[in-house]
């Protein structure tokens, strides 16, 4: 009997991250998802997807909560670790405006969150498996010519710049290593105003997964796969 793949989402109650889970589930692969509450759209896709779906519980802000989904996975080993959950706070996003609580919870979510959780749980990834996080083309410093979404960029370019530090102290792993930016993709944070669908941008997210399958160190590339700047 041959073993389906596996991968480990984060954070993938609705959006991006359900969209994920069901993409994989389609696609044959085992799928162990988390949420952090009871009756999520994720949910649903039990029905279809029967026992390939698995939903732990846990807050990406909560330490405690990534210790104990760790040792609930204590023997499984997973191709993929995605980590999705992220934040955005829509008004008085701008450095002058935001309150220090805001800018707090922003950071703690979007950069220092994804990152421990990769630290903690990277074990659980396959030696020639890939670690990716949801980042975006707004995290980019060298792209930031227009402003907006201020406090949001920083997060993410705050998280891209934990990543290199992360790739550079794991550097002899094999792990092939990555942050992706979606698209601007119509979902509750990207808005009915996004230029992407959703089934435009996560298909070729899991597509550039799979095709870089194996290739060690880390790439910030978009659902299309081309490579961005830093
Ligand atoms: N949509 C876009 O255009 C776009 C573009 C670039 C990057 N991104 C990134 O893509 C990722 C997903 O975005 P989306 O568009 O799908 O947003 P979304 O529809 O607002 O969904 C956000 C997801 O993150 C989860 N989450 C937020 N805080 C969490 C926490 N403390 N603990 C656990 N889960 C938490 C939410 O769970 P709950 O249901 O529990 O709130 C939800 O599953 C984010 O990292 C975002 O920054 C999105």
């Amino acid at each position: 009997m041959t073993r389906s793949n596996k991968v480990l989402i984060i954070g993938a109650s609705r959006g991006l991250g359900m969209a994920l889970a069901q993409e994989w589930l389609s696609r044959g692969w085992e799928v162990v998802a988390t949420v952090r509450s009871a009756n999520t759209p994720l949910h649903r896709l039990e029905q279809v997807f029967g026992n390939r779906l698995c939903i732990e519980q846990m807050d990406v802000a909560e330490p405690y909560d990534t210790d104990s989904l760790a040792r609930r996975l204590a023997h499984h080993d997973f191709d993929v670790l995605y980590v999705n959950a992220g934040i955005a706070l829509g008004s008085a996003d701008r450095a002058d405006e935001v309150s220090t609580e805001d800018f707090t919870r922003l950071m703690v979510t979007n950069a220092l969150s994804p990152i421990r959780i990769v630290e903690r749980l990277r074990e659980k990834v396959k030696e020639q498996g890939t670690i990716a996080i949801m980042s975006s083309s707004l995290g980019s410093v060298a792209l930031n010519e227009s402003g907006g979404w201020e406090v949001y960029r920083a997060s993410k370019a705050a998280l891209n710049m934990l990543m290199r530090s992360f790739a550079a102290r794991h550097a002899s792993a094999s792990w092939g290593l990555a942050l992706i930016d979606p698209g601007w993709v119509r979902t509750e944070m990207g808005g009915a105003n996004a230029t992407l669908s959703v089934e435009e941008s996560i298909p070729g997210i899991v597509n550039q997964i799979a095709a870089s399958s194996g290739r060690p160190g880390l790439r910030y590339y978009n659902y299309r796969g081309e490579t961005l700047p830093w």
